[in-house]
C-alpha cells in the first residue's frame, strides 16, 4: 500500500477513532455550562495517567479546580481568558518530584533532584499527560484549550493552588463541552518539521516554499491590516511574542524554578 492509501484506510476506518480524534482537534474558547459528568473526568485523569512517564516515576501532578472562587483567582493570573471562568474545569499541570522525594526519604533512599535537568524531566512527564487528557476529552466529545499564561504567572499560580516545594506548574488545559465550532486551523506541511535521517537547515527558497500557504491565508491579510505590519513574523516578534516579554517571562519563571527548588545543583534537604 502506497502511504497515502494506508492514511486514507486510517482514517476512514470506524475503528481508527483515535487517529480521527487527534486530525479532528480544534482549540476551544467558548464553553456551555454543562458540568462534565464524574466518570468522564476520572476517565480522562486515568488516561492521564497512562501517558509514557520518565523511569515510571510519574513525576508529575494534575490539580483539578472546578470550585469558582479559585476559578475566578486563576482567571486573574491567566491574563482574563474568558474561558477559565466558563469552562466547568481547569486542569494545572506540574512537574512535580515532591512526591517521589518524600517516598524516597520515607525508604532510606536520597533523591538527588533538586536541580535543573530533574525539573525538565518532570516537565516533559506532565506535558505528555497533559497531552493525553486533551485528548481523552476530546474522543468524548468536550473541547479543550491549553494556557500558555501558566508559565507566564506560574509564581502566582503556586500561592493559588498552595504547590510546594519542588511543584512547578507548567501547563494548563481548560476543558467542557464546546459552545462553538471552529474550523481547522492551517498547519506547515508536514515535509517543513520531519528532516530524513539528519538535519537539513532551511534555505530561503524552503522557508518561501513551507510559509507560502500560511503567509496567504485570508486570516493573515486581516492580521497585516489590523497590526498595520509588512509580515505575518513581524506580527508574532512585535506584538504576540516580544523579545522584550519573553525575557521578562523567562527571568519570573527561572525564579519560581529556582524557589521551588529545582537549581540548588546538590543533595536534596528537606
Ligand atoms: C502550550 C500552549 C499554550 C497555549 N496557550 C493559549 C492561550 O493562553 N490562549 C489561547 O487562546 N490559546 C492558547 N493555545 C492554543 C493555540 O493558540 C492553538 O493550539 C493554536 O493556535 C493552533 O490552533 P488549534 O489548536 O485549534 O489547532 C495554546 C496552545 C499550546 C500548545
Amino acid at each position: 500500500m502506497t502511504e497515502f492509501k494506508v492514511f486514507w484506510y486510517f482514517y476512514h476506518s470506524k475503528i481508527n477513532t483515535m487517529l480521527e480524534t487527534i486530525l479532528n482537534h480544534r482549540t476551544i474558547r467558548n464553553f456551555k455550562n454543562d458540568p462534565v459528568p464524574k466518570p468522564v473526568l476520572d476517565v480522562i485523569l486515568k488516561a492521564g495517567s497512562r501517558a509514557s512517564t520518565t523511569g515510571n516515576m510519574q513525576v508529575y501532578s494534575i490539580i483539578v479546580t472546578s470550585d469558582s472562587l479559585l476559578k475566578e483567582k486563576l482567571w486573574e493570573v491567566h491574563f482574563r481568558q474568558n474561558m477559565v471562568l466558563q469552562a466547568p474545569l481547569i486542569l494545572t499541570f506540574c512537574a512535580d518530584f515532591n512526591r517521589f522525594n518524600i517516598w524516597c526519604r520515607h525508604r532510606k533512599a536520597d533523591p538527588g533532584y533538586d536541580n535543573f535537568l530533574s525539573f525538565v524531566t518532570a516537565a516533559i512527564d506532565a506535558l505528555l499527560a497533559a497531552q493525553n487528557c486533551a485528548l481523552a476529552a476530546e474522543s468524548h466529545g468536550m473541547g479543550i484549550c491549553y494556557l500558555g499564561t501558566t508559565t507566564y504567572n506560574a509564581d502566582k499560580i503556586v500561592d493559588i493552588l498552595e504547590l510546594p516545594r519542588f511543584v512547578v506548574p507548567v501547563t494548563t488545559l481548560v476543558m467542557g463541552y464546546p459552545a462553538e465550532n471552529p474550523e481547522l486551523t492551517d498547519r506547515l506541511p508536514v515535509e517543513a518539521i520531519v528532516h530524513a535521517e539528519r538535519y537539513r537547515d532551511y534555505t530561503a527558497e524552503d522557508i518561501d516554499r513551507i510559509y507560502r500557504e500560511k503567509e496567504s491565508l485570508a486570516l493573515t491579510a486581516k492580521l497585516l491590516e489590523e497590526n498595520k505590519l509588512e509580515t505575518l513574523a513581524q506580527v508574532f516578534t512585535e506584538r504576540r511574542y516580544t523579545r522584550k516579554d519573553n525575557e521578562f517571562f523567562s527571568r519570573k519563571y527561572l525564579e519560581v524554578i529556582r524557589k521551588q527548588g529545582f537549581m540548588e545543583q546538590g543533595v536534596s534537604k528537606e
